[in-house]
């Protein structure tokens, strides 16, 4: 069986963004994982429009280039590390757009998620919890949450306690045993 392939996908875009460094530590702790592969993939380097599909994603019937180019990176994984801020107690609209996009190609997979804000962007993680669901992604429990003050410098600098060094791990070991899982379910 060819190696678990994992997208640490980057949810917000702005210019300045803490989201960078948090994606960019998770990518190199995972730089030391035998059981899967990790790539970032930055909605950055993605400017979907905003959804503009005239028939939904679910039926399968995209049309846009931009469409087909996104699912088709998306449909690479067999899972996926969100990595989202909090904007106004929920995830960013360009992570909500993005996920909207894509249906099939998220079914059956795993998700686990990783946020950050005054409060470790847990209201966002928990929104961005039942998106998963209605796209059928099986999200594992354990999740990381950074906090502003603590675990950033001068609200900027990133700089994660020690801490999430075991947590960090526990979220590896649980995302890789269920994307291995629902690789069997798709067959
Ligand atoms: C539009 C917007 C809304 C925000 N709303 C919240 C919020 O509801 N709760 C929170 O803890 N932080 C909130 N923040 C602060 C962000 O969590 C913080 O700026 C974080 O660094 C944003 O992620 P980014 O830098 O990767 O864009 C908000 C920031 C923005 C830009």
């Amino acid at each position: 069986m060819s190696a678990l392939k994992i997208a640490v996908i980057l949810g917000s875009t702005r210019p300045g963004r803490n989201g960078k460094a948090v994606a960019d530590w998770i990518v190199d702790r995972a730089g030391a994982r035998t059981g899967a592969d990790y790539e970032l993939v930055d909605l950055a380097d993605w400017p979907l429009p905003f959804m503009d599909e005239p028939v939904p994603p679910s039926m399968g019937q995209y049309q846009g280039e931009h469409t087909k180019a996104w699912t088709a990176k998306v449909a690479e994984f067999d899972g996926y590390v969100f990595v989202t801020p909090e904007y106004n107690h929920s995830i960013p609209g360009v992570l909500k757009n993005a996920i909207d996009f894509a249906y099939a190609e998220w079914n059956n997979k795993a998700a686990a998620f990783v946020s950050y804000g005054t409060v470790g962007g847990i209201r966002a993680a928990e929104h961005l919890r039942t998106i998963a669901s209605a796209v059928q992604l099986a999200h594992v429990h354990q999740q990381l949450a950074f906090s502003l003050f603590t675990d950033f410098e001068n609200l900027a600098l990133f700089k994660p306690g020690e801490h999430h060094d075991g947590a960090v791990t526990k979220l590896f070991d649980e995302l890789e045993a269920w994307a291995t899982a629902m690789r069997t379910l798709r067959g």
